[in-house]
């Protein structure tokens, strides 16, 4: 193995988040237009053997020691037990985890356990059924808690649960969301909403606070910030009523955690991004499909993350956004 994947401020991407497709199934307000967005045509993306070489570089060559399948929706992608059987099979094998809305968990759970999936993240914004409706516009809430349930059966855990809270839409679910989980057994995080919607519709003063979100949660719980360390993860997490159950506020506008930052990612057509709010892109399925060798590969990939940026700067008066919307990049 060569030299990990460094950056210019001294830190080390050992974690490898992978978007398999830009598709979904849902259309979260937050997230996407009712009508979709322009998806990639299928032969820019992918394949599962292409995903596979990518990432065998990644494990063998840089150092990745984890790798999470995001997406769009990854579930929507029919090879994806083939994927996670492929990188199950590296040596050194990584963990590997799974982020999806959870539709269609209900039937890939026990297969994806199969092929070496270890754990799955899943989104879930309310409980209530109008509102899933609302927010997600597709009646599906049912297939979500199925979802999360074949999970938890299929021991795809720590089952955790990604909410993001809207202001006027379902900020009053902070703690009845907890206490489902709690009830469940799912590890709860509340995400503050970040400005990666293609609608370019984020406004800082409708996104609620990690500090409000604590707040709405002390007036029921008792929370104690967890011993031990926090590494790169962007939860900071809270023991509930003095444990062992915890929730986790992922505070990424009023609380960065970019100076940690341990991530890479590559997206559905083979770009590597160093950064969520990177501007530039790294085209290694050009370079892939060209014939390039793995030391050719990962040298390019050591290149793309020399220049992550030191952080994603949404304070800064001249941000903007990237080009690509949170569903092609995978969150
Ligand atoms: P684990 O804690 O290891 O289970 O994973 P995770 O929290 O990194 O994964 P998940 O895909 O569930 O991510 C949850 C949310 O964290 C994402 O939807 C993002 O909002 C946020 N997030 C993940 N990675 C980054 C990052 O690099 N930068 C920022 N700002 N937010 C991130
Ligand atoms: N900011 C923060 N989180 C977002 N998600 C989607 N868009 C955004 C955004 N702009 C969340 C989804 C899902 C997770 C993968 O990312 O709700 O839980
Ligand atoms: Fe890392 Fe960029 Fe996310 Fe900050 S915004 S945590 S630097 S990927």
């Amino acid at each position: 193995a060569g030299l990990g994947l460094l950056d210019s401020f001294g830190r080390v991407a050992t974690d490898l988040r992978v978007s398999l497709l830009d598709r979904c199934n849902l259309r979260c307000t937050y997230c996407m237009p009712e009508q979709g967005l322009d998806w990639l045509a299928k032969p820019d993306l992918l394949t599962g053997a292409e995903f596979v070489r990518l990432i065998g570089i990644a494990v063998r060559e840089l150092g990745v020691r984890d790798v999470r399948f995001t997406g769009g929706e990854p579930l929507l992608r029919r090879d994806l037990a083939d994927i996670v059987r492929g990188v199950a099979a590296l040596a050194p094998r990584p963990r590997i985890a799974l982020t999806t809305n959870g539709i269609g968990l209900v039937r890939a759970a026990e297969d994806l356990a199969a092929a070496g999936l270890d754990r799955v993240n899943v989104s879930l914004d309310t409980l209530r059924a109008p509102r899933f409706l609302r927010i997600t516009r597709r009646d599906r809430l049912d297939q979500v808690l199925a979802g999360l349930r074949a999970a938890r059966r299929a021991g795809l855990g720590p089952v955790k649960v990604n909410a993001v809270l809207l202001r006027g839409i379902n900020e009053d679910e902070a703690v009845p969301l907890l206490r489902f989980c709690l009830a469940a057994g799912y590890q709860l995080r509340f995400i503050e909403q970040m400005p990666l919607d293609p609608q370019h519709g984020w406004d800082r003063d409708a996104m609620v606070t990690a500090a409000e979100i604590l707040a709405m949660l002390r007036r029921e719980f008792d929370l104690t910030p967890e011993p031990g360390e926090r590494g790169a993860a962007p939860a900071e997490r809270w023991l509930v009523d003095g444990g062992p159950a915890t929730v986790g506020v992922i505070g990424s506008v009023t609380r960065p955690f970019c100076a940690d930052c341990a991530r890479t990612r590559l997206t559905a057509d083979g770009q590597v991004r160093s950064c969520l709010f990177a501007h530039t892109e790294t085209d290694l399925r050009a370079a892939l499909r060209g014939g390039a060798s793995d030391a050719e590969l990962a040298r390019l990939w050591r290149e793309a993350m020399w220049a992550k940026p030191s952080g994603h700067g949404i304070d800064r008066p001249e941000f903007a956004q990237p080009d690509r919307p949170m569903s092609a990049i995978g969150g």
